[in-house]
């Protein structure tokens, strides 16, 4: 797991873009996970902006949202499907037709969710998945307590997730009880992860799934057994590790031909 630390999220989106750019120059058909929420934002506007700058293509690039609400009518501005058109997908040239999330709508949520691990699979599985973290921990929506090894799923969310979600929705009555979320282990089949996390309301959640043990209360933390885990945080988000001087240290001697 590779820590490090930037000074805002204009650094963050940056860097992270460097990686995406690099895949998708060596790689055209790339397959890109995209997460949703306040996070990658920064991510998504910088890919944007060098698409329109004329050096990007993502005309072969496919995309996998990480989740989904479970209950929210087709075409809900807050559906994540609509988010990932709004916030990236329309913003850049990837085919709609190569844009897929996991169907909360779908009458057979379990059919629907294997449908998912199925296509993820047909394109030869994702090679860089994007994420944030919540504050309980929870990557995608896996909250704590999710299997290590759990593939796409229906999943309830805890409260404070709902409430820290509020801020989408005209109230938390609107924010719905359940989602269809990839697993963890899902997750942890991408080839690389790199996941966004600012602000000092993230920092404790770092801190756990960093420095913390392995175990199913904080999902993040099983991407301590991720052979590629890129964590790109403020100093906000960075202010409860303990080893925060040596990840800076790393970081900044690190060979530059290394990348992320
Ligand atoms: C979003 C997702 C969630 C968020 C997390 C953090 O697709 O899967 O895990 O990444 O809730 O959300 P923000 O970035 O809004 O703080």
């Amino acid at each position: 797991m590779e820590v490090v630390i930037l000074p805002g999220t204009k650094q963050i989106g940056a860097l992270a873009a460097d990686a995406i750019e690099s895949l998708v120059r060596r790689k055209p058909n790339a397959v890109l996970g995209l997460a949703t929420g306040s996070s990658p934002l920064p991510i998504y506007d910088e890919l944007a902006s060098r698409y329109e700058a004329g050096g990007l293509d993502f005309s072969q690039a496919h995309g996998f949202a990480l989740d989904e609400y479970v209950g929210l009518e087709a075409g809900h501005p807050e559906s994540y499907r609509e988010v990932i058109r709004r916030e990236f997908t329309n913003r850049v040239n990837i085919k709609p037709d190569n844009v897929h999330g996991p169907d909360g709508a779908a009458e057979d949520l379990e059919a629907a969710c294997q449908a998912y691990e199925d296509a993820i699979k047909a394109v030869g599985g994702v090679d860089l998945q994007i994420l944030g973290v919540g504050t309980d921990g929870h990557i995608g929506f896996n909250e704590p307590g999710s299997s290590l090894a759990s593939r796409t799923r229906i999943k309830t969310l805890i409260e404070q997730t709902r409430k820290d979600n509020a801020r989408f929705f005209d109230s938390i009555d609107d924010v719905p009880h359940h989602v269809v979320t990839q697993g963890l282990g899902t997750i942890m089949d991408a080839r690389h992860v790199v996941l966004v996390a600012t602000g000092a309301q993230k920092a404790q959640a770092v801190r756990d799934f960093v420095e913390g043990p392995v175990a199913a209360i904080c999902a993040a933390s099983i991407l301590q057994m991720h052979p590629h885990a890129t964590i790109l945080v403020d100093e906000a988000a960075a202010s409860s590790l303990k080893l925060a001087d040596y990840y800076r240290h790393t970081y900044d001697n690190k060979p530059e031909w290394q990348g992320l």
